[in-house]
């Protein structure tokens, strides 16, 4: 089925952001104590020492050997970076930490239930736990150097450990986000040529013991379905020897890892030396039309700039207790949970359970509870937070030096809350605009040195020249006003590889369409497309305006129209769906889908429970949209592509724009009679 893309950002949508806001100055407390301070870092960053600037970062690791080219540009848009330098990220995140902190924490789990009491793995336990899975990963299931590997798990240490497992013998995981669907994770099995499948029988989620293993039997079969056998199925219990799921273990092919693990007590595994453009990990994600696709991380690159983001944009200093309350099945947790402040030798905190239970305190009660100083979440959380519990914060006794939001724009007010009552006007709030593909922030202040301006996220960050580009290609200038499509003109080490598998597909989303010249290895000629429009301020502050691409962000998380299209078209009653964005006061944007019926097909609540149902099973519960409207038809062009921004405007009675070129302008008017009627 074909669509209009999606339309640029609208008027009305630049017109809601704006109000030029207030700066707000980082307290001296912060300042005095702070990673970096001094401006001269600035300097050390200006284009004319790119790329040898990033070597600032690149430093913070331990090489076994230094590089010989710090960019290779021969073959663009596959930049190589670090080229000739070796190193193991799992190295570089536990071993080297035990001379120093062998018994520091490196992560407190959290767990659920409220009263089961937070647990703290040292950097000698977790030293322990990945080595051991890591022999089992390469003797048991047959693991080795560059072999993909799929994760379903959820927020639990054992999440983390398989990763660094992984790293430690040069194999690529690919962790999907435990609220995906089997079937989500299916896909992504196949795609990435995964034999093996970590997952874990249940985990809490508000309160209650899900039961996750029946994915596995789903995915599995997905995969199977789509070409890729899985051999083994390792399942770790939630709570050893007691199993918390129906699935029926696969004989085989399903193995309890805690029944596997006293096989491997005590081993180490040597951590393989990669080279620094070894592929690190995959994390799929949506995007465009099309499946998902598997982003693709480097070793050296990715982990030096996680470093140093976390260092200096984060703050984190070994001695404090981080925070970052995303989930590590998203890029933000890979970077910002674990690789970065565990490359650095911190305290990381990992939270299994949800914001908002079982009361609006539960944050700050953690808070106060180990004592965290750097806290990290989405505007999301915040809306929430606010709205269920405005005056819980002052409640409890913590004090957050920093405080990060990620994931979404974030609207003055919602920022001003977070400042005040959740930072108590002590920490600084550090707005860092990024995605799946960068690896890490992109648009950013650092603390000490750039001040706050609630709603924009700030200036490039450090080695990260943007530019915004109309349709034509041409710059739009700071402070002129006008939106565009935001780029960075330049490579920097976090960027992905490529999308794994389709090479071409990566230089197309990423690369096509604003390459000034697709022969030149010069990487000015290179920009990479974000896929966000923004405007940009005089003062050099963006403001981001949200996703051009076919994707809605709900929550903080990407979901693909198409995909949620497609789960709709599987439903037999159906003919045609659209997934449309609306505005939503908590969520930022929700999904709403409209669908019409096959010929003979009679609507009603079953047909738009099905479609519901249809959405749980192909991707997830986090996409369940928030209305299905069974409709006539959709409006259509006259080469029948349907006008998702048509049917936007409806949902969000706003303007529909000009209707009169469509094949079927009559239909506008029945929607919205119907849709607007209901609402
Ligand atoms: O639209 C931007 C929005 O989230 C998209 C990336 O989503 P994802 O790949 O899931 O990564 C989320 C975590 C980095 C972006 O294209 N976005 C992310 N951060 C911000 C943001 N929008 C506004 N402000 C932000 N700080």
């Amino acid at each position: 089925m074909a669509h209009e893309s999606e339309p640029q950002l609208s008027e009305a949508q630049i017109a809601v952001h704006w109000r030029e806001e207030e700066y707000y100055r980082p307290p001296a407390k912060f300042v005095a104590q702070a990673n970096v301070g001094d401006p001269a870092v600035l300097e050390r960053f200006a284009e004319e020492y790119f790329p040898e600037c990033f070597k600032e970062y690149a430093d913070l690791l331990s090489w076994d050997a230094y590089w010989h080219t710090t960019l290779d540009t021969s073959d663009p848009p596959f930049w190589k970076w670090f080229v000739g330098g070796r190193l193991n990220a799992c190295y570089n995140c536990v071993d080297r930490h035990l001379a120093g902190s062998r018994n520091q924490a490196a992560f407190i789990w959290v767990p659920e239930p409220e009263e089961a009491d937070p647990q703290a793995i040292t950097y000698q336990e977790l030293y322990r736990r990945v080595n051991e899975f890591a022999a089992l990963l390469r003797d048991f299931a047959g693991v080795k150097t560059g072999d993909r590997v799929t994760f379903h798990l959820p927020m639990v240490v054992e999440l983390p450990v398989a990763m660094l497992a992984c790293a430690r013998l040069g194999a690529i995981h690919s962790e999907v986000f435990g609220g995906f669907s089997g079937a989500a994770c299916g896909d992504r099995i196949a795609d990435s040529g995964s034999r093996v499948l970590v997952t874990m029988d249940g985990y809490y989620r508000g309160g209650t013991l899900v039961d996750h293993k029946v994915k596995a039997d789903e995915a599995v079969a997905a995969a199977a379905k789509l070409g890729q056998e899985v051999d083994k199925v390792l399942v770790w219990r939630r709570h050893a020897g007691t199993y918390a799921s129906d699935s029926i273990m696969a004989e085989g092919r399903d193995f309890f890892v805690d029944e596997l693990l006293p096989h491997y007590r005590g081993q180490q595994v040597e951590p393989v030396s990669m080279p620094a453009e070894a592929p690190l990990f995959l994390m799929y994600t949506s995007g465009t039309t099309g499946r998902p696709k598997g982003c693709q991380h480097s070793t050296g690159g990715y982990l030096a700039y996680v470093a140093g983001t976390s260092k200096y944009y984060q703050d984190i200093h070994p001695t404090d207790t981080y925070w970052c309350a995303a989930d590590i099945g998203w890029i933000t947790g890979h970077s910002y949970i674990v690789y970065g402040p565990l490359a650095l030798g911190a305290t990381s905190v990992l939270f299994e359970g949800v914001p908002s239970h079982p009361d609006a305190g539960r944050c700050w009660r953690i808070a106060e509870r180990l004592g965290v100083n750097i806290f990290h979440t989405a505007p999301t959380t915040i809306r929430m937070l606010r709205k269920l519990g405005p005056d819980e914060p002052a409640k409890y006794d913590y004090r957050f030096k920093h405080m990060t939001t990620v994931g979404e724009p974030i609207e003055p007010e919602v920022w001003r809350w977070y400042h005040d009552e959740v930072g108590k006007g002590e920490a600084v709030v550090v707005d860092t605009w990024w995605m799946t593909e960068t690896g890490g922030f992109l648009g950013t202040t650092l603390p000490a040195l750039q001040p706050m301006k609630p709603g924009s996220c700030g200036p490039g960050a450090l080695g990260i020249y943007p530019v915004i580009y109309d349709d034509e290609g041409a710059p739009v200038e700071a402070g002129s006003g006008r939106a565009g499509n935001i780029c960075i003109r330049n490579p920097w080490p976090g960027v992905l590889q490529t999308v794994w598998g389709q090479p071409e597909r990566f230089v197309d989303i990423y690369y096509r369409r604003y390459c000034h010249d697709e022969h030149s290895t010069d990487w000015h000629d290179w920009p990479f497309l974000c896929g966000d429009g923004a405007v940009q301020a005089a003062d050099g502050y963006f403001r981001i305006l949200g996703r051009i691409d076919d994707v809605i962000n709900v929550s903080g998380h990407r979901l693909g129209t198409k995909e949620l299209e497609s789960a709709a078209l599987t439903v037999e009653e159906v003919a045609e769906a659209a997934a449309v964005p609306v505005m939503d006061e908590l969520r930022g944007r929700a999904v709403e889908m409209y669908v019409a019926l096959k010929p003979g097909q009679t609507p009603g609540p079953e047909i738009e429970r099905k479609v519901a149902a249809a959405i749980d099973r192909e991707i997830g519960k986090i996409a369940r949209p928030a209305g299905v409207w069974i409709v006539p038809d959709m409006p259509k062009t006259r080469s029948g592509k349907i006008m998702r921004r048509v049917i936007a405007g409806i949902s969000n009675f706003t303007d529909v724009g000009d209707v009169t070129t469509l094949a079927n302008p009559e239909i506008v008017d029945d929607i919205r009679h119907h849709v607007q009627s209901e609402k």
